[in-house]
């Protein structure tokens, strides 16, 4: 059930700015994650972050590596919440700042799923690979090495690594590629044989790099070693492109179907995992339905906390226990990852 309020002010919890009555929506009725992190205690803690590096990877996606002390080992399909580390003058007394952002004002967090981890010294540093669209990622396009960020981390669930199938299928659509990239290398080191299709409007919005050297198909039907960080983690790729630019051409939805036409493999031996705009893991969910491929798809809901307590993120999800047959959870706290078959993609009411 859904009930509307209107927005009657804000205070600082220290997380977010978020509004004592939340956007336009109370939901009720969200369950525990099934799915869980391993470092779920360690959930919700925000870190000083200190940009490392940030990087053009193509005509709109940029990488950002932060360092940030004491940031436990994320797994694969968790992401961060970032923002501007707060500074201004100190009106309030204890309870700190006001955000004078140079931002345009006051922002809340921005989610983005973590792409790389690499422990160092005390602390470690978490890359994560963004495309600029808003304000947010305007902002972080802006950052420079040395920057401080506010991190809010590792939040979410796990991608399951299934252990009784021996391939897996990774189908990335644009800005989905992201947490593919952090879910090879747990693959890979779970002895997976792994293939990633990767679709993207154009070849330069494709965020990795191809090597040249690398024989890149032009269709669907071969996977190669042709995307640099795919490779160095152990995954062939397929690269499909709306508009033919680069490999294939075509969308996402239609590589996996031509691929698995020409590489079959035994359903449950198979484990596809998919992560891109709704309407395309819709597809491919309903690919694997049909077929009887176990699916994940990692939901990107838009979030306001990150942290359970606007409920903004909700996702309706199939319960038979319910009278109305389905009830919403959050993507934040319940996913950002969920069994293909669970998700009702449109409204259900
Ligand atoms: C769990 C999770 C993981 C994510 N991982 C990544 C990632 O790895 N890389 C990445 O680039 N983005 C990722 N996103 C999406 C990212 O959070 C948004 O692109 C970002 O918040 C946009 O902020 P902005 O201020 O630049 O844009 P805004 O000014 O807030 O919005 C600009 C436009 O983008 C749209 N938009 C905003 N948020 C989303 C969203 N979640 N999904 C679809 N459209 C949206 C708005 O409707 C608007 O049209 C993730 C989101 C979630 C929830
Ligand atoms: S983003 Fe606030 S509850 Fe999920």
């Amino acid at each position: 059930m859904a009930v509307s309020f209107a927005v009657a002010g804000f205070r600082d919890l220290g997380i977010a700015l978020v509004p004592e009555v939340i956007f336009t929506h109370l939901v009720y009725n969200t369950t525990p994650m099934t799915m869980n992190a391993k470092n779920e205690d360690s959930r919700c803690a925000i870190r000083r972050g200190e940009v490392v590096s940030n990087v053009s990877l193509c005509r709109e996606h940029l990488r950002l590596t932060i360092a940030v002390e004491g940031f436990p080992t994320p797994v694969a399909g968790q992401f961060v919440h970032l923002s501007p580390e707060r500074r201004g003058t100190c009106v309030d007394g204890e309870n700190g700042c006001c955000d004078s952002l140079d931002v345009g004002g006051a922002m809340l967090r921005r989610a983005f799923s973590i792409a790389g981890f690499r422990a160092v010294g005390r602390g470690a540093e978490i890359e994560v690979i963004y495309r600029v669209v808003g304000v947010g990622t305007r902002w972080m396009s802006s950052l420079r090495a040395g920057d401080a960020v506010s991190v809010l981390g590792p939040q979410g669930n796990a991608f399951p690594i299934v252990s009784d199938a021996a391939n897996a299928l990774l189908v990335a659509g644009g800005v989905g590629l992201p947490p593919m990239l952090f879910l090879s290398e747990a693959l890979r080191d779970a002895g997976k044989t792994t293939v990633a299709l990767c679709g993207a409007q154009m070849g330069d919005l494709l965020a990795v790099t191809i090597d040249s050297t690398v024989r890149l198909s032009t269709t669907a039907r071969e996977a190669t070693a042709s995307a640099v960080e795919f490779a160095v983690r152990g995954a062939k790729v397929v690269v499909s492109t709306d508009d033919g630019s680069l490999g294939f051409k075509g969308h996402v939805g239609q590589a996996l179907t031509e691929f698995c036409e020409a590489n079959p493999v035994a359903p449950d031996d198979l484990v596809v995992y998919t992560c891109g705009p709704e309407r395309m893991m819709e597809f491919v969910a309903q690919f694997c339905e049909s077929r009887g491929i176990r699916c994940y798809v990692c939901m990107e809901r838009a979030m306001a906390c990150g942290t359970g307590m606007c409920q903004s993120c909700v996702v309706p999800v199939r319960d038979e226990s319910d009278v109305q047959g389905w009830r919403y959870r959050l993507c934040c706290m319940d996913g950002p990852v969920f069994e293909a078959g669970e998700v009702l993609f449109s409204q259900p009411f």
